[in-house]
């Protein structure tokens, strides 16, 4: 549902950049950063002002691996899936913490590419959080201290 702040947030996108469409790969980084995804209602009202089609828009940021069009589970865990990370533990971390956590809906395990720490791998986030070294324990725990918070 659209507020007050969205539209202008929405306003701000559309000045930033002019009202030139072939900006909306930027705009969907903005609202990644605004939201932490792209809420369907914040997409269709940028299009109504860009004046192209919701789908069309969509199409062109659903090629994208990092937009997110669901709002987030509460807690997001993010593993580097770069090579550096991939051939040093990274692989066999994604399998165990999406076993592990496959019946918690409130943990999201994704995967992302490359985070610049890659000497320090595995490399994990934990929302907003980074984890060097990473291991399965050192993950569940500090998710464990997270949810009890
Ligand atoms: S490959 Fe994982 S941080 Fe670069």
């Amino acid at each position: 549902m659209l507020e007050e702040k969205d539209l202008e947030f929405i306003d701000s996108l559309i000045k930033k950049y002019n009202n030139d469409k072939t900006y909306l790969i930027e705009m969907g980084f903005d609202i990644l950063n605004e939201y932490g995804y792209i809420p369907k209602y914040i997409l269709q009202e940028l299009c109504k002002k860009l004046n192209i089609p919701y789908s069309e828009a969509f199409s062109n940021l659903s090629f994208f691996n990092e937009f997110k069009f669901e709002k987030p589970k509460g807690i997001k865990i993010n593993i580097c899936n770069g090579i550096s990370c991939y051939f040093n533990g990274a692989k066999e971390l994604i399998d165990e913490l999406k076993e592990y956590y496959k019946e918690d809906s409130n943990v999201l395990v994704s995967t992302g590419y490359c985070f610049k720490c890659c000497a320090q791998y595995p490399v994990v986030y934990v929302n907003d959080e980074i984890i060097l070294n990473a291991n399965k324990e050192v993950i569940i725990e500090k998710i464990n201290s997270k949810i009890k918070i």
